[in-house]
C-alpha cells in the first residue's frame, strides 16, 4: 500500500517537472550585447521569455521591440514585428521600427508650439514639421535597463534623461519606460514621465506588425476593427486640421472588423492625403474604464490575433504607406510598401497647437503616465 502511494507520488512529481520543462513554466530574461551605438556605448538586448514560451526581444538602443514570438492557431511561434538584425540597421532607420517614441509622438505642424506665452521653435524634419520628436528622437538614444520582478511575467525598466532644451523642447524630462511581457500573453507597456518645466509629452512605440509574419507579404487581409467613431482629418502635410470627422460613410469606419485592403485605396480625399491609412482615431472610452480595447486585428491564415489596449485618447492606424522595399530587416528581408501595420497609442498629433484637442502639457511636480497592452491570441 505504502510503496504504491510513494511509486504514484514520485511519477506525479517526476511527471509535472517534465511539462514544466517542455512548456518553460517559469519564463526567464537573458541579456547579451547586440553591438554599439555610433558614439560607441554599449547596446543590450533583453530577451523575455513567459511561462508559455512567447518571447520579446528589446533593445537598449531606442528602447526598440526587436522580435516578438507568438504562436499561431496551431501552437507553431512566429515572430510578428518587423526589425533588424543588429543595432547598426536601428542606427540607420529612418521608419522608427520597433521604437519608443518621444518626447513628442506624431508631428508637430510648423515646428513650433506655445506655452505660458513662450514660442519653442523645434528642428523640421518632415516638411515643415516635427515627426517624433526630432531629428534625434527617443528611438536614436542608448536607455538605461534593469530586470525588475514582475508577478506576472517578465518585467524590463528602461530609463532616459532627455535634456532641457533636447531637439528645442523645454525642461529635464525623466522618462522611464517598462516593457512587461505577462503570462497572459500581453505586451504591456508603461511609460511614465516627469518634468522640472512646464513642457509637452507623448510617448508611444512603433511596432511595425504584420501577424502571417516578416516577409509573408502585404497586410491587407488582416482584418482590423477600431474602436472609434471620429477620427482627425489631416491636411497635405498630414497635420489634423482640428476637425474631428465621423468615420461614418467614410473608408474610416472601422467598428465593424473589416479587412484593410477593402478601403485603402479608394478616391478619398484623406485616403489620399495619407497615400493609404495615416491617421488619428478617437477612441471610444467606457465611462470608469481604467484602459480600454482600442483595436483589434485578425489575421486569418495563422489566426493569430492582436487586441490594442489603452489607456490614451488615440491611436495612430498606420499602413506602411512610406516603406518603400530599401530596409533589409531580419534575414534580409525587404520591408515593402504596405508589408506592415502600426497601431501607435497617443494623444492626438499637433496637440500642442490645437486648444480643443486633450492636452499633452506636464508640469513640474505632475507625473505623466499612459498604459498600453499589446495582446495576443489566436482563433479558428
Ligand atoms: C507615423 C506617421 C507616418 C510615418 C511613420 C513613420 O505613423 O504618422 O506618417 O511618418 O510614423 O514612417
Amino acid at each position: 500500500m505504502k510503496r504504491r502511494l510513494w511509486i504514484t507520488i514520485t511519477g506525479a512529481i517526476l511527471m509535472s517537472t517534465l511539462t514544466a520543462g517542455a512548456t518553460g513554466k517559469s519564463g526567464s530574461t537573458k541579456k547579451s550585447s547586440f553591438g554599439k551605438s555610433p558614439d560607441g556605448e554599449p547596446v543590450d538586448l533583453y530577451v523575455l521569455t513567459n511561462k508559455n514560451g512567447v518571447e520579446a526581444a528589446i533593445s537598449t538602443y531606442g528602447g526598440v521591440v526587436v522580435s516578438l514570438k507568438v504562436p499561431d492557431r496551431n501552437g507553431k511561434p512566429g515572430d510578428v514585428v518587423l526589425g533588424f538584425d543588429s543595432v547598426d540597421g536601428y542606427v540607420s532607420d529612418k521608419s522608427y521600427f520597433g521604437a519608443l517614441i518621444g518626447r513628442y509622438g506624431n508631428r508637430i505642424g510648423h515646428a513650433q508650439f506655445t506655452l505660458d506665452g513662450k514660442t519653442y521653435t523645434l528642428a523640421k524634419n518632415n516638411g515643415e514639421n516635427t515627426l517624433h520628436g526630432g531629428i534625434k528622437g527617443f528611438n536614436k538614444a542608448v536607455w538605461g535597463a534593469k530586470e525588475i520582478p514582475a508577478k506576472n511575467g517578465q518585467a524590463l525598466e528602461l530609463s532616459y534623461l532627455s535634456k532641457d532644451g533636447e531637439e528645442g523642447f523645454p525642461g529635464n524630462l525623466s522618462v522611464r519606460v517598462v516593457y512587461t511581457l505577462t503570462d497572459s500573453n500581453e505586451l504591456k507597456i508603461e511609460y511614465s514621465a516627469t518634468t522640472d518645466k512646464k513642457t509637452v509629452v507623448n510617448l508611444t512605440n512603433h511596432s511595425y506588425f504584420n501577424l502571417a509574419g516578416p516577409g509573408s507579404g502585404d497586410i491587407l487581409g488582416h482584418v482590423l476593427m477600431i474602436e472609434g467613431d471620429k477620427f482627425t482629418p489631416v491636411d497635405s502635410g498630414l497635420i489634423p486640421t482640428g476637425e474631428l470627422r465621423d468615420v461614418a460613410g467614410t473608408p474610416f469606419d472601422f467598428r465593424k472588423p473589416t479587412a484593410i485592403g477593402a478601403r485603402v485605396d479608394s478616391d478619398d480625399e484623406q485616403i489620399k492625403l495619407g497615400g493609404g491609412y495615416d491617421h488619428n482615431f478617437v477612441l471610444r472610452r467606457k465611462a470608469g474604464d481604467p484602459i480600454s480595447l482600442a483595436a483589434r486585428v485578425v489575421e486569418p491564415k495563422t489566426g493569430r490575433v492582436l487586441e490594442v489596449w489603452t489607456t490614451e485618447p488615440g491611436v495612430q492606424f498606420y499602413t506602411g504607406n512610406f516603406l518603400d522595399g530599401s530596409a533589409h530587416g531580419k534575414g534580409g528581408i525587404s520591408y515593402t510598401k504596405r508589408s506592415a501595420l502600426c497601431l501607435e497609442t497617443q494623444h492626438f498629433p499637433d496637440s500642442p497647437n490645437q486648444p480643443k484637442f486633450p492636452s499633452t502639457e506636464l508640469k513640474p511636480g505632475e507625473r505623466y503616465h499612459t498604459t498600453t497592452i499589446y495582446k495576443f491570441s489566436t482563433e479558428k
